[in-house]
């Protein structure tokens, strides 16, 4: 039915650790960062920089960035909200970044501190700056399908941003599921009018689900129903947004992994080795493992 690989956008590091309580040393992220680049993961989100008054989680960017081993044939992209954090990620020696942004007033000015459009003109600076840089740019839209401040959010909405970041120059655009209140009906709703301004291609976007609801391997198999290959998750499900009260984690990457796997599709990677790492953050943080299969294929 579908063709057959899938590629996971690893977030934990970054979406994971940005809401924890517990601020981890440097070194246990690089270690983190470094058992999950031997998994067979493509791409790992590894810090933000962004302000540390904002997210101190992410404060040690610079560190992190320089420690971790980078993997031939691994991207490790961090978020930017602007050209100081760009400047920064460049003096770092990133080669991708993500640009983001919300299809909600509320959620933007409460995340980034500024409206939509303005949000618009800040990423086509980053954008462009990043391009003589030689550096590519993914972009985020929260919100998709609704926002804590404002409910649910007009497909309209997120398509039109969708088609703003793609016009700058955006190779693909994650559609976040901030605080997991999608479900099958809703997800569909928004892809097809995504479907429209991009001409029917599908292969420009990626499905970013939080589990809030305990919906997000519904909603990542409409996304595969609707040639979406592209999927993040976090290792043991961590994850949240500091700026969206009541979202729970990033879908776990190994229940993700469990179900592709039982679809019969390709990801490349590891399984029983990613459970390892689940396991190993869980310990770290002194947090429950939030992965079924995780728990699951521990108890083995
Ligand atoms: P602001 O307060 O309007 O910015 O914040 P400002 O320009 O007035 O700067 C305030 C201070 O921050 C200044 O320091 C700046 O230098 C500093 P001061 O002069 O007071 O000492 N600053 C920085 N420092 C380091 N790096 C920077 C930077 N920029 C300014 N890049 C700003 C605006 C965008 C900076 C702030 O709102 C911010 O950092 N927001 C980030 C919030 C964030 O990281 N949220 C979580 C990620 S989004 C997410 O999780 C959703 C996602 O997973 C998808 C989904 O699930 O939907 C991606
Ligand atoms: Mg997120």
């Amino acid at each position: 039915q579908f063709s057959d690989f899938v590629k996971i956008v690893e977030v934990g590091p970054r979406d994971g650790l940005q809401n924890e309580k517990k601020i981890l040393p440097t070194e246990v992220k690089v270690n983190f960062i470094d058992k999950l680049s031997a998994t067979g993961l493509r791409s790992i989100e590894v810090t933000s920089f962004v302000s540390p008054k904002w997210v101190p989680q992410m404060a040690d960017n610079h560190q992190v960035f320089q420690h971790i081993k980078k993997r031939n044939g691994v991207s490790y992209p961090v978020l930017v909200p602007n050209l100081k954090g760009l400047q920064s990620a460049i003096a770092a020696g990133v080669k991708e970044i993500a640009v983001f942004g919300a299809a909600s007033e509320t959620f933007c000015k409460m995340n980034i501190n500024c409206s939509i459009e303005e949000s618009v003109r800040n990423f086509r600076i980053v954008v462009e700056e990043a391009k003589k840089h030689d550096i590519r740019t993914r972009g985020y839209i929260s919100c998709i399908v609704g926002c804590p401040y404002e409910g649910e959010t007009k497909p309209a909405t997120t398509a039109h941003l969708a088609s703003i970041m793609l016009d700058l120059g955006c190779y693909e655009i994650s559609l976040g599921d901030t605080i997991g209140v999608g479900s099958p009906r809703k997800i569909k709703r928004v892809l097809n009018e995504l479907f429209h301004i991009s001409s029917n291609d599908m292969s420009c976007y990626a499905l970013h689900c939080h589990d809030t609801y305990g919906q997000a391997l519904m909603n990542i198999h409409v996304g595969l129903e609707n040639d979406i290959k592209v999927f993040d998750s976090s290792v043991a499900g961590l994850g949240g947004c500091p700026y969206a009260a009541g979202a729970s984690g990033n879908v776990a990457t190994e229940d993700l992994l469990y179900f592709l796997q039982g679809q019969g599709l390709e990801t490349g990677i590891d399984l029983d080795e990613i459970v390892g790492i689940g396991d190993y953050i869980s310990k770290e943080l002194n947090r429950i493992n939030q992965s079924k299969t995780g728990v699951a294929v521990l108890a083995k």
